[in-house]
């Protein structure tokens, strides 16, 4: 039985993972599967609904009672928690700032893990996160770690605000970056680490198009 390529992308924040990953995902015809989104889609009704972001037990129950889903679409998939569509909410500053601490309880973790391996079975893939080839895939035969310095993804992640009418001063930007990817390393259920069979990719002074090509070989370099 022919078994799902199965594609893992994972990176500190803002190093392209989303970007490149989706872009691969349609060069070779795979489905895209952002984990974040699931991640930031929880924390995003956690705090709708108040709750406190460490209260495990309520979160959890609340988890489990939710449906995340993905439709395709361009420039981003659309994202929905139920029926409601949170594509644009799930990306504002106040969910990116409090999703590391959401994301940090074993017990949400546990659940979307399952969700995501769901996913990953139905077809060939590329997933993106901070986990996937550590802890959601970890046979995945295709791994990639991504990285970029923290100026350039400060800087990065400057651009994209400024295109959506936000403007956080680059040094804030800087700093949220470095709190969220020490809270994401430090973390006790699968910090973010690179796996031992991964590729690192410096991206720093890589174009869009030269991950993508990169990603592209090696990939084809796997699957021949
Ligand atoms: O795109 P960006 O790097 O800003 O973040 P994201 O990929 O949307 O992930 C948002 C947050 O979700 C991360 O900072 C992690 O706290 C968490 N996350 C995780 O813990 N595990 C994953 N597989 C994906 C995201
Ligand atoms: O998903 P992650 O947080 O790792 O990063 P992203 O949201 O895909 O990318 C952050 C920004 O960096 C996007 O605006 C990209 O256009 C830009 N960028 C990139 O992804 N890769 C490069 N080599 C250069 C810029």
């Amino acid at each position: 039985e022919k078994q799902n390529i199965q594609v893992a992308i994972d990176g500190p924040a803002s190093a392209g993972k989303s970007t490149v990953a989706k872009l691969v995902a349609k060069r070779f015809n795979y489905v895209y599967c952002d984990t974040g989104a699931m991640y930031r889609a929880i924390t995003l009704k956690a705090m709708h609904n108040n709750v406190d972001l460490t209260d495990e037990a309520t979160i959890v129950k609340m988890l489990k009672q939710t449906q995340i889903s993905f439709t395709p679409g361009n420039p981003v998939q659309h994202v929905f928690v139920d029926d409601t569509e949170v594509t644009e909410a799930i990306r504002q500053p106040e969910i990116t700032n409090s999703v590391s601490t959401v994301a940090s309880l074993a017990g949400v973790r546990k659940e979307l893990v399952n969700r995501q391996r769901e996913i990953a079975n139905q077809s060939n893939i590329v997933m993106d996160g901070r986990d996937i080839g550590t802890a959601v895939l970890p046979q995945a035969p295709v791994k990639i770690y991504l990285i970029a310095s923290v100026s350039e993804r400060a800087e990065r992640r400057y651009k994209e605000n400024i295109q959506k009418g936000i403007n956080t001063p680059l040094a804030q930007l800087k700093k949220e970056i470095e709190i969220r990817d020490q809270k994401d390393s430090t973390r006790k259920v699968s910090p973010l680490t690179k796996a031992q069979d991964a590729v690192e990719v410096d991206t720093t002074s890589m174009s869009i198009d030269q991950v993508v090509d990169e990603i592209t070989k090696i990939i084809n370099q796997t699957i021949k």
